[in-house]
C-alpha cells in the first residue's frame, strides 16, 4: 500500500498569499497534481494539519475544490494550530471523519491493510499542541480494538525535540503521556507529523516519528540556540509512505518541482574512466 502525505499547505483567500510573499494555493494544487502524476498511485492521501493559514471558510472551501478536482484517493485529514475545527467541519464535514460528533477531529480508517489513527492535537488559540486524557484514551482504544495488525498514527503537532528551538517551544506539549500509550502498541509503524515545515526523522517510544516538510514554505534550518522564527522558500515536498508485510513502513521524501531527467545509468565503452574486465 501506498499513502501519500502532504501538510502544512496553509491554504489562503484568493490572492493573498501567506505572510504576503508565500502562494500557498498554487504551491498546494502543484503538489496535488505531483501526486495525481505518481504511478503507482497512491491508495489514500494524508494531510497532517494546517490545511489553511487562518481557518477561513473561504480557505476550506478552497481547499474542498482542489480536493475535488485533483483527488480520485481517499483524502484524510487532521486539524494544526492554524485550523479552526468548527469551521473545518462545517466546509469538510463531506470527508471522511470530519463531521462526527464529539468536540475533536479525530477517527480510525479500518479500509486499508495499514490502520489510518488520525488525532486532533490542538489548542484552540495557541501553537502548541496538547493530547488530553480524552484524545489518548480514544487513541489507546482504537490501538487496542486490532493490535495485530499495523497502524499509522496522524497527529500535527510532532512529540519530539528537534533542535530548532522557537519550533520546540510549540511541539507536543504532552509528549510523555502520549509515549506511554504508543509504547503499549508495538504495531505502531510510524507517527506522522506535520507542523515543523521540514523533514525531520526521530525515534519515540519504539516507533519512529516522521515529520514531513511543507506543499509551501519551509521553516529555516537553524539549530543554534535561540535562533530566530523565520522560513525560506526552500523546494516544496511531501513523504510517500509504502507499506508491504514484509517490509512494514519505508518512507520517500517526493520534491513537488519536475526536474531534468530520468537518464539511464549506461557506463557504454567509451565512458572516460570506466572499468572493464
Ligand atoms: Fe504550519
Amino acid at each position: 500500500m501506498i499513502i501519500a502525505q502532504l501538510t502544512d499547505m496553509h491554504i489562503r483567500p484568493r490572492g493573498l498569499p501567506a505572510y504576503r510573499v508565500v502562494e500557498t494555493n498554487t504551491l498546494v494544487e502543484r503538489a496535488l497534481r505531483t501526486v495525481a502524476a505518481l504511478r503507482p498511485a497512491p491508495e489514500a492521501l494524508i494531510m497532517s494539519g494546517d490545511l489553511t493559514d487562518c481557518g477561513l471558510a473561504e480557505e476550506y472551501d478552497i481547499l474542498s475544490e482542489l480536493i475535488r478536482r485533483h483527488c480520485t484517493m481517499p483524502v484524510y485529514l487532521v486539524p494544526g494550530n492554524h485550523d479552526r475545527r468548527e469551521v473545518m467541519k462545517a466546509r469538510l464535514g463531506h470527508l471522511t471523519g470530519i463531521a462526527g460528533a464529539g468536540d475533536f477531529i479525530q477517527y480510525a480508517i479500518e479500509d486499508h491493510p495499514v490502520r489510518l489513527i488520525m488525532l486532533d492535537s490542538v489548542v484552540p488559540g495557541f501553537g502548541h499542541g496538547e493530547l488530553c486524557d480524552r484524545r489518548l484514551d480514544f487513541l489507546d482504544r482504537a490501538l487496542s480494538a486490532a493490535p495485530a495488525k499495523p497502524a499509522i498514527v496522524v497527529l500535527h503537532h510532532p512529540p519530539v525535540v528537534c533542535g530548532i528551538e522557537h519550533m520546540d517551544h510549540i511541539n507536543l506539549r504532552t509528549a510523555a503521556a502520549f509515549g506511554a500509550v504508543i509504547a503499549r502498541h508495538p504495531q505502531v509503524e510510524r507517527v506522522l507529523c506535520g507542523h515543523h515545515h521540514r523533514p525531520i526523522t526521530a525515534r519515540f517510544a519504539g516507533t519512529i516519528v516522521q515529520v514531513a516538510p511543507s506543499t509551501a514554505h519551509q521553516v529555516s534550518l537553524d539549530l543554534a540556540a535561540a535562533a530566530p522564527s523565520t522560513f525560506t522558500l526552500e523546494p516544496p515536498a511531501f513523504l510517500l509512505h509504502r507499506w508491504a508485510a514484509e517490509t512494514g513502513v519505508v518512507s520517500h521524501g517526493v520534491f513537488v518541482e519536475a526536474y531534468p531527467g530520468p537518464y539511464p545509468f549506461v557506463l557504454d565503452p567509451s565512458y572516460p574512466g570506466a572499468m572493464h574486465d
